[in-house]
């Protein structure tokens, strides 16, 4: 802490040196935002609820959601939760990987109920970022960690993001450059017998139900069963307002294409990204979020979007930009 109550945010590189700090931080119970292959993490040991208490408020988060527990490898997460044979089939195929498994409590789970928001599940990942896999290794203990951006805001990709939102409330970035994904992990609930998708994400649909040789159960609406992740209509949003399926551009707005095409008025649009020229919904996911916070920062009213097609990664994609367009 400084002499006016806030923190010095340290910004750490990924090396031994860093890692080791990162590690010893969070063990201490402090706050260390991290990089996945997906976006960036605000870590917090998750079996300390002190420490997990920490990143809803440095988030400004309005209440508590459950939080993906991160974790090295499949036998920690074995010893987290209680693996079905869909569960631990899903676990072989895609970890580590931008995938997380929402399972029973293990009786020897260690992850605190304010990480679990008390419930009797637990979310669990195991991402494939080396430096992540590294720190959480060094860590010894489950790492909560939801996206490292201020409640409501866009999801981070860079550390520049993290400290954009968060310098002065927490105690370090590990800085690993520009996150691969782009977007958040699928969540996939494994509490029935069939498995339930509850948030698109970095693994597409369609590899998950050709994996299993299954087809994936709707997300149950709000009201019902368990909490469902990430139901506030408002998330990700960028200050200005978003506008999907954008045909033509109008004046005052900013644009973000996909694709070749070039839509109507596009002389209108004040700044102008596009997530893929060639049309590769893997190459869009990767830039969606950091050409928000682009095309947000030119000061456009508005974001035109333009249609972007739902099947693999564009399922998360939409998801995304629904979220940002919701009225707030
Ligand atoms: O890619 C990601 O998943 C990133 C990186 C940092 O790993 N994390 C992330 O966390 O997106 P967050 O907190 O923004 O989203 C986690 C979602 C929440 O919406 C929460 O509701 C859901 O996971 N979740 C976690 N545990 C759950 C549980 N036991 N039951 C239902 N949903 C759960
Ligand atoms: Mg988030």
């Amino acid at each position: 802490m400084n002499d006016r109550g806030s923190m010095v945010t340290q910004r750490l590189a990924a090396d031994e040196a860093g890692l080791a700090r990162a590690a010893e931080i969070l063990r201490d119970g402090g706050l260390v935002a991290f990089p996945t292959e997906t976006v960036y993490g605000l870590g917090a040991d998750a079996t300390r609820a002190e420490a997990v208490a920490g990143i809803y408020a440095a988030k400004e988060r309005p209440r508590f959601n459950p939080l993906i527990a991160h974790v090295d490898g499949l036998p920690a997460a074995l010893s987290q939760g209680i693996f079905n044979a869909t569960a631990r089939h899903l676990a072989e195929a895609f970890w580590p990987g931008p995938l997380t498994l929402v399972v029973p409590v293990a009786p020897g789970c260690t992850v605190s109920d304010l990480a679990r928001a008390g419930l009797d599940s637990v979310g669990l990942r195991v991402p494939s970022h080396p430096v992540a896999r590294a720190l959480l290794t060094a860590v010894g203990r489950p790492v909560a960690a939801p996206s490292a951006n201020r409640s409501g805001r866009v999801s981070p990709t860079a550390a520049d993001h993290v400290l954009g939102d968060l310098d002065g409330r927490i105690a370090a970035v590990l800085d690993g450059g520009e996150t691969q994904v782009g977007v958040e992990s699928t969540i996939v609930s494994c509490l029935e017998d069939k498995p339930r998708l509850l948030r698109p994400g970095g693994v597409p649909r369609e590899a998950i139900e050709a994996a299993i040789g299954m087809k994936l159960e709707a997300k149950p609406t709000a009201g019902d069963g368990p909490l469902a992740p990430g139901m506030l209509a408002s998330h990700y949003a960028p200050r200005a307002q978003v506008r999907l399926d954008a045909e033509e551009i109008q004046p005052g707005e900013a644009a973000l294409l996909f694709g070749p095409a070039q839509p109507r008025g596009i002389g209108n649009a004040l700044a102008i990204r596009n997530l893929s020229e060639t049309g590769d919904l893997a190459e869009a996911a990767t830039h969606l979020f950091s050409f928000l916070r682009q095309l947000d920062a030119s000061g456009a009213q508005a974001i035109a979007v333009a249609p972007i097609p739902e099947a693999g990664l564009g399922e998360a994609i939409n998801d995304r930009l629904a979220r940002a367009a919701a009225e707030r």
